[in-house]
């Protein structure tokens, strides 16, 4: 085999080609591995393939595709280690850029627990370790597993990896540790060992890593324990998971209680009190990045108080009381090539930047959003320009500003197009029928009529939070739209009827890239998701609005697809448009999308087509075993054991609705003193009206 040329060294047309190269032979292995029981090559020989497609991505991150083997690492499980389903979801951290940023967080948090002005409020703050997060299990003081985040509900086990670093220890030293205890926190690689693991790789001919981080994650990740014990990794722990007992009564003292346990956690922890006190923390830990040692990306800040924690609880992903404080972005500078406009699902008309590639942050950037046409225009950005462009994180590069917009010869403003250029429909600018202000957002209408729209719909709708059909990713569904083999969601589920009554030639087995086997799973896969839950199939249909919460909630209130659809299409019935608003977290916008949606009568054909493939399940209440799950739920007047966004959180957590009028649907009425109409018409009802203290009683607190 000739010599590979460095990645490094990899032009992007290269990078691509050799990319799907590295695709294929990883997934012919994983066959060989899985399917086969017979794997043709040697685990760290694996390891090498993959190590060298991350080096690729890492370098062209446009070419981490859904389709990517990497793409089910970092978000679900690889499948070659085993799965853990974690007791408690490891979850991610909101962000703040700025000490405004903070100041809402704390403000936040003191809206939410009701607390006067001048409560302290106890905030700890420490660095944010750039490497990945793992959850160690203790029961008894023995490790029992130890798994990666995954996709925040199950991760992938790799104990006997976490058992190599010094920092993990088999058994729990010392005592008081409870019976289960998670330990978690970060596994990290110090700059002075990545350095001189690259300079082994490259004695080696090995491909080197890009930073740290991903020489972490690559180390952690090798299916041979040995190979991980070879590489330096270290360990702080920050947070737990389960706990059969509480660790403490804050935050600061729980961790210290770890590193009583054994546990290596980070010097520059400090307990805060205000905003000035935690910027001024986040100043310090920014001047002194530099000298750590290790990569930091930011400052977390954590509320002290356990008892607060609990009762401030998550929303989506997130906890309520901790947040991310980010370094600022890393910015570069290159040249605007192009603008193209992309047509979204939505129809929304994108402006990309595409770029003369650069590094940023030891990423080659090649593609930049623009956001939207008023963007454009107050930044007057031009093809030619040279342009700031930055990128913070994971997030989408964006063009700062240009460079020198008053030099000679520019070429001219850029004229954003009124009609879409993938089907010619009109794009239009709405305005808010409610603020009456022009959207920043132009939309193409061509709606189905559009193959743009119609293939991002269809991308969205085999995604994984949606349908999740494993084998239809973002090319076959490209692939299969473009030969008009599925048009519309309905036609996947008649695409193996289709293909065995030789309606479609040739006949997709014989076709090069797929083969009896590859076919065989992708029709079993389609058939294992004929059967959904109303929530996924809702999110799924990616109407406007109506993303994966809303979807959920949606179904949680309406239970069956008859029930929500019945309620869908007669939105124009100000009762039911009434009883759709009153969902907590449904607002108008949703409402709106939804009326049109289900309006419009080739949506209506297209649902029913659909439905007909399909078994949609009813959703069922969140916790279903508390004694309020399902029950629909008023709060009103003035709580006080509570605020009322922690009431509404609190309830929904149990599995109830939490509406904001009192309708004969509504089960129980929470009344605080100063309640007037919604009492009145609750008693005219003939609603449970409870007060403060009979809800906690009903819900057992
Ligand atoms: S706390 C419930 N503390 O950041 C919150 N996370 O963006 C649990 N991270 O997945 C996380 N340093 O991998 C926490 N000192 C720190 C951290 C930290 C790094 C990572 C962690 C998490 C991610 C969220």
């Amino acid at each position: 085999m000739s010599a590979l040329k460095d990645v490094e060294d990899l032009t992007a047309e290269e990078a691509a080609a050799e990319h799907a190269r590295l695709a294929r032979e990883i997934a012919a292995h994983d066959k060989a591995y899985y399917q086969l029981d017979a794997p043709k090559i040697s685990d760290a020989a694996y390891d090498r393939l993959r190590q060298r497609l991350e080096a690729v991505e890492v370098r062209f991150p446009d070419l981490a595709h859904a389709d990517s083997p990497t793409q089910r690492v970092g978000a679900a499980p690889s499948g070659r280690f085993g799965e853990i389903v974690h007791a408690v979801p490891m979850l991610s951290l909101g962000n703040a850029f700025n000490d405004d940023d903070v100041a809402d967080f704390v403000g936040r948090i003191r809206r939410f627990l009701g607390l006067g002005e001048d409560e302290p409020v106890a905030v700890t703050a420490e660095p944010k370790i750039d490497g990945l997060s793992a959850s160690i299990r203790y029961e008894k003081g023995r490790i029992v597993h130890g798994a990666t985040r995954g996709d925040g509900q199950t991760g992938e086990d790799v104990t006997r990896n976490l058992l190599t670093l010094e920092d993990i220890p088999e058994t729990l030293p010392g005592t008081g540790w409870p019976e289960v205890l998670e330990v978690r926190g970060e596994v990290y690689m110090s700059h002075e060992d990545f350095a001189a693991l690259n300079r082994r790789q490259e004695g080696a001919g090995k491909p080197v890593y890009k930073n740290p981080r991903n020489a972490a994650a690559g180390s952690l990740r090798q299916i041979d324990p040995a190979m991980t014990a070879q590489r330096p990794l270290q360990f702080f722990a920050y947070a737990w998971g389960e706990v059969s007992e509480r660790l403490a009564d804050t935050q600061f003292e729980a961790v210290l209680r770890l590193s009583e346990w054994g546990f290596a956690t980070n010097p520059m922890m400090q307990r805060c009190h205000g905003v000035d006190d935690l910027v001024a923390v986040y100043r310090d830990i920014e001047a002194r990045r530099a000298t750590l040692g290790y990569d930091i990306d930011g400052v977390v800040y954590k509320v002290d108080r356990l008892d607060w924690q609990e009762r401030l609880g998550f929303v989506a992903r997130a906890p309520r009381w901790a947040i991310a404080h980010k370094f600022p972005a890393e910015q570069a500078t290159t040249v605007l090539e192009a603008i193209d406009i992309q047509v979204g699902r939505t129809g929304a008309l994108t402006p990309v930047a595409r770029l003369k590639p650069v590094t940023v942050g030891g990423v080659v950037v090649t593609n930049a959003t623009l956001h939207n046409q008023d963007e454009i225009e107050r930044k007057d950005v031009r093809v030619g320009d040279t342009v700031v462009i930055q990128r913070a994180g994971d997030v989408i590069p964006q063009v700062v500003k240009v460079v020198d917009p008053d030099r000679e010869g520019r070429g001219a403003p850029f004229v954003f197009p009124t009609e879409c250029p993938v089907c010619g429909s009109q794009a239009l600018r709405e305005h808010d029928p409610r603020t009456a202000k022009l959207d920043a957002v132009r939309r193409c209408t061509g709606g189905l009529i559009c193959a743009a729209q119609l293939k991002e719909r269809l991308k969205h709708f085999v995604s994984r939070k949606a349908f999740d059909i494993e084998g239809l990713g973002t090319k076959q569904i490209e692939a299969f739209h473009e030969e008009g083999l599925i048009r519309e969601p309905a036609d996947i589920f008649t695409l193996r009827a289709r293909n065995e009554a030789g309606g479609i030639t040739p006949p997709l087995q014989e076709r090069e890239g797929f083969g009896e086997t590859s076919i065989a799973n992708l029709f079993a896969a389609i058939e294992s998701r004929r059967t959904i839950g109303l929530g996924r199939f809702l999110n799924a249909l990616g109407i406007r609005h109506v993303g994966e919460n809303t979807a959920q909630l949606l179904a949680r209130t309406y239970g069956s697809w008859t029930a929500f659809r019945n309620a869908a299409e007669r939105l124009a019935d100000e009762a039911v448009r009434a009883e759709m608003l009153g969902i907590d977290g449904i607002g108008n916008a949703a409402v709106e999308a939804l009326d049109q949606y289900f309006t419009e009568p080739h949506n209506r054909d297209l649902l029913d087509r659909l439905a007909a493939q399909l078994t949609i399940q009813d959703a069922e209440a969140v916790s279903s075993d508390s004694p309020v799950a399902g029950k629909t739920v008023v709060f009103t007047g003035t709580l006080e054991r509570m605020t009322r966004d922690e009431a509404k959180a609190k309830a929904q957590s149990l599995g109830a609705k939490v509406s904001g009028s009192v309708s004969s649907k509504t089960d129980y009425l929470v009344a605080g003193p100063g309640a007037g109409s919604k009492a009145k018409k609750a008693a005219e009802l003939g609603v449970t009206t409870l007060s403060e203290d009979e809800w906690f009683a009903l819900v057992g607190e």
